[in-house]
């Protein structure tokens, strides 16, 4: 059983940013999304998050984190507690803001910073581990990390026992050349923490109530006090500016590029190609330089994505081709699909297998029928198109008529001819062809040639 504790009230002045920085996103999530997802790994009875500086922008980040997380893993959500930390005094002061829902809890408690975004849940099974296993009343996690700079010093006495921790503007340059440094990653029995966030005093360099006091706090009260030292210190690193965010951001795709590859991926340049962390890619698809693929997207085998493209939550099977410029955004394509190239597809387009979606087409809300073709200069928005209908260039469905959007149907094998306007709400019927230039105001019957501006029936074929 255990508990975890998320301090994310502070604003991250060093972000030099008007957005609170667990806010601020990584492989498109927010920095708190990924700390959550690791405090996950522990499966905790509660999570209690720490908010003041964009509060509600926090809280509903960290919900949103959770409820996904139960959603992908089908799991049992944990109790959520939010503290408000009116003023940010410190991270000793934050807990302090939780004091009440401490006083309730008995299992250990995980405490986090909301900015160490590779942390992995494996290590914090081990913290946990090692805290239980020793009996500690609080265990601090350390890394040696070789260019310490910002980060606590961890100083020890000629045994190597611990004595404290020392901030960077706190610190004497004897103790700030220590290369053990604090990662803001702890295990506290809750009521030993409660009993020392009594004594904190802000009598530092920046005048905050410091959490890093609270382990030698409980030493000189003769409790027992454990030192987990971490080997990874790559995933312990706090984001404090924009510069350690990019990095990390670099970090982060060049490793999902390799998890992708080493699945059967072809990236042709690892160098310029963007994949989020959610993307799910099967093997033997081929993407070209200069691709984005965001959010949520499932992208089949044997796809191709030209350059220049970008995916956001497109829903793609086995043998699509994307090609080059193409901007597809919450889009499903079914299999032996191809669009572009400068396609435009959005909000919940549906194209079918083997249909074709070319040059400079927009499709907006609409479903596309299995091998039916829109080859260069459409729009198609709120529309129902059936199987191996053809659209001729030009062709524009009028959804708008400038207060509501109406819908155009448009059934199987008919042929629209180019620069036809298709005036919603409209039906055409199976079989049925539209003359080049025509405005249709008025359902087509099936089997039928409509001419003219407004479209009248020319001629039946049956
Ligand atoms: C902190 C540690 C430092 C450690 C480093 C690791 C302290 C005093 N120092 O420093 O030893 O090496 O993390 O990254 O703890 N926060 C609040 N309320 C506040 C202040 C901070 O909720 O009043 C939250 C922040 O939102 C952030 C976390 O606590 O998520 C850490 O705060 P930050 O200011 O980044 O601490 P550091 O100076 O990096
Ligand atoms: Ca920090």
């Amino acid at each position: 059983m255990t508990d975890v504790m998320i301090l994310a009230a502070g604003l991250g002045t060093r972000m030099k940013s008007r957005r609170a920085k667990v806010l601020h996103e990584l492989a498109g999530r927010p920095l708190i999304a990924h700390v959550i997802r690791a405090a996950f790994a522990l499966h905790p009875a509660s999570l209690i998050t720490i908010i003041g500086h964009q509060a509600d922008e926090v809280e509903r980040a960290a919900r949103q984190a959770v409820a996904q997380l139960v959603d992908d893993g089908n799991l049992t959500p944990p109790e959520l507690f939010f503290a408000v930390q009116t003023e940010q005094k410190g991270t000793g002061h934050a807990v302090m803001a939780a004091r009440e829902v401490l006083q309730s809890r008995t299992a250990p408690l995980i405490v986090t910073a909301g900015d160490v975004p590779m942390m992995q849940g494996a290590m914090l099974k081990r913290l946990l581990e090692t805290h239980n296993q020793e009996h500690n009343d609080a265990t601090v996690l350390t890394v040696k990390m070789d260019e310490p700079f910002g980060y606590g010093r961890i100083i020890r006495d000629a045994e190597g026992r611990y004595l404290r921790c020392v901030e960077q503007k706190d610190g004497t340059p004897e103790e700030l050349a220590v290369k053990e440094i604090n990662v803001s990653i702890y295990c506290f029995n809750p009521a030993s923490l409660l009993g020392a966030l009594a004594h904190l005093k802000a009598d530092n360099a920046q005048q905050e109530f410091y959490l890093t006091d609270v382990p030698e706090i409980l030493l000189r009260q003769g409790q027992r006090l454990g030192v987990f030292c971490y080997e990874h210190t790559e995933e312990v690193r706090g984001i404090n500016t924009r510069v350690e965010l990019a990095e990390l951001e670099r970090q982060l795709r060049d490793q999902k590029l390799r998890e992708l590859m080493l699945a059967g991926v072809t990236i042709v340049d690892p160098a310029t190609t963007y994949i989020h962390q959610d993307v799910v890619i099967g093997p033997d698809t081929i993407i070209h330089p200069q691709v984005i693929i965001e959010g949520a997207s499932r992208i089949g085998a044997g796809c191709v994505i030209h350059s220049w493209s970008r995916l956001t939550n497109v829903q793609m099977d086995d043998d699509v081709r994307v090609n080059n410029s193409c901007i597809i955004e919450n889009t499903t394509l079914h299999s032996g699909s191809s669009i572009g190239p400068f396609a435009r597809l959005r909000m919940n387009a549906e194209i079918g297998e083997n249909a074709v979606i070319g040059n400079f087409v927009e499709v907006k809300k609409s479903k596309i029928g299995k091998d039916t073709k829109a080859q260069h200069l459409t729009y198609l928005g709120d529309a129902t198109l059936g199987e191996k209908v053809n659209i001729g260039a030009g062709t524009i469905t009028c959804n708008f008529d400038g207060v509501r959007k109406h819908e155009t149907i448009i059934e199987d094998n008919v042929k629209i001819g180019s620069d036809t306007m298709l005036v919603a709400p409209v039906r055409v019927g199976k079989g049925s062809v539209t003359g080049a230039g025509t405005v249709v105001t008025k359902d087509v019957p099936p089997d039928s040639l409509v001419v003219g501006v407004p479209a009248v029936v020319k001629k039946k074929f049956r």
